[in-house]
């Protein structure tokens, strides 16, 4: 597993939710109540970004059919969504957000 900078913190003032990149895995990433959550970027029903959706207590919502999932876990909530997120540790270094994923991508 390999630690990746993915953003600064700062940037979530712009959105509660950022896609990202790290070693070949496409991140969504999402401020929750102080805390940094990195998920798939894309939802399990249909592939479409999670990075337009809308963080709704604790969870995000997609915008293509409003399936939800909880950012901590990734779990399917509802909608038509019923598989989960796959979800990746971060790490805060000063302002700096780090996210480790494996070096193949997984
Ligand atoms: S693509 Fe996300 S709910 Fe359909």
């Amino acid at each position: 597993m390999t630690w990746h900078p993915v953003a600064d913190l700062a940037e979530f003032a712009e959105s509660p939710v950022l896609a990202r990149e790290a070693g070949g895995v496409a991140l969504a990433l999402y401020r929750v109540e102080g805390t940094v959550y990195a998920t798939q970027a894309h939802c399990t029903h249909a592939g479409v970004s999670l990075a337009g959706g809308e963080v709704v207590e604790g969870y995000i919502e997609c915008p293509a059919h409003y399936g939800l999932f909880e950012i901590a876990t990734g779990r399917a909530q509802g909608g038509p969504v019923c598989r989960d997120l796959a979800i990746y540790p971060v790490r805060i270094d000063g302002a700096r957000v780090w996210v480790e994923v494996a070096p193949d991508g997984a």
